[in-house]
């Protein structure tokens, strides 16, 4: 029988731990972590997700500030904001929601936010800094992931791991974070994607495989490697209920551990959001007493 991973408890651990965290953060520093989130239009996931995100930050004390600006704000007018508020001293992190109107150009947004309060790790610089090892944030969904393993001791090297998906927020950071030279990393790695022809050869091969594709259910039970570990990251809604990338009923009695969607690894990924946010206030707090 599979080890079924309960992302739901993680998170619970992790929001008691990073809680303490913030308050002797609170404790020695006097100030509180304060992320701000941009947003333009009211894309509705949007909205939905600000929503978690400020949940989130009432649950570990980190104060969540709201941009909303309307549809028509112009380039410039976002890029002077995100300016304001990497000069902001009371500001930790910065998050841009997207999708942007299409009047407003993505990556330049992104590339304005400030390196040390990038805490979506969406910066050239910081995935940069990642794929030389050097990582100052780590991207929130991947990194949910490596900590679910390293609560779980889901070790990697020395054994084969299979990542499907290459999407610059989920796949390709997933295996930078994966080849670090660090505990529960080291891993030996196949990156598979939509031009891989024959995927389940690969994914047979996994001992540890990785799903991030958005494709419902996409991984079958003969497309995965008997004792394997299997993570699924994808998170498709299939007639008003939440499904992942993978068959988790026709998978699950063939593998040693599976997350299910929903309760796998969505629950993490907001909280490290509010890790990076603590970390970044951190570092703040250091520059300005320099
Ligand atoms: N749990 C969470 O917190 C969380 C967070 C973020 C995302 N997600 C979920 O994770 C999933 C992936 O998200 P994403 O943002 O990475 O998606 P994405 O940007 O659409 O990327 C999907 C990746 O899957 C690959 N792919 C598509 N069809 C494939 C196929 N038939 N065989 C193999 N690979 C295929 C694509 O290949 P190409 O590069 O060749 O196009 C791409 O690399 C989605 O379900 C999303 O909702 C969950």
């Amino acid at each position: 029988m599979a080890k079924i991973i309960d992302g739901r408890k993680i998170a619970q651990e992790l929001n008691e731990s990073l809680s303490l965290e913030v308050e002797n953060f609170r404790g020695k520093n006097g100030g509180t972590p304060k992320l701000a989130v941009v947003m333009v239009g009211e894309d509705p996931a949007s909205l939905f997700y600000v929503k978690m995100i400020s949940q989130m930050g009432k649950k570990v004390s980190i104060e969540v500030e709201k941009y909303s600006l309307p549809e028509e704000t112009s380039e410039r007018e976002l890029l002077e904001l995100i300016d304001n508020l990497n000069r902001d001293r009371k500001i930790s992190g910065i998050i841009v929601q997207v999708p942007l109107p299409p009047h407003i150009n993505q990556e330049k947004v992104q590339e304005a936010v400030s390196p040390f309060k990038d805490v979506d790790c969406f910066n050239p610089i910081n995935m940069g800094r990642l794929a030389l090892g050097k990582p100052e944030f780590l991207p929130c969904t991947p990194y949910a992931v490596y900590e679910l393993m390293k609560r779980e001791d889901i070790k990697v090297e020395g054994k084969h791991t299979v990542i499907v998906g290459r999407s610059n927020i989920v796949g390709k950071p997933m295996a930078l974070i994966l080849l670090q030279k660090e505990p529960y990393a080291n891993a030996t790695l196949t990156i598979c994607h939509s031009r891989t022809s024959n995927l389940a050869y690969y994914t047979c091969q996994g001992d540890v495989l990785i799903v991030a594709v958005g494709i419902p259910e996409i991984i079958k039970k003969d497309m995965v490697k008997e004792g394997a570990v299997v993570i699924d990251v994808g998170t498709n809604e299939v007639e008003g209920k939440l499904v992942g990338d993978v068959d988790y009923e026709g998978v699950r009695d063939k593998v040693s551990a599976i997350t299910p969607v929903p309760g796998g690894v969505g629950p993490i990924t907001n909280l490290m959001l509010m890790k990076n946010t603590l970390k970044a206030a951190e570092k703040l707090v250091m520059v300005n007493e320099q």
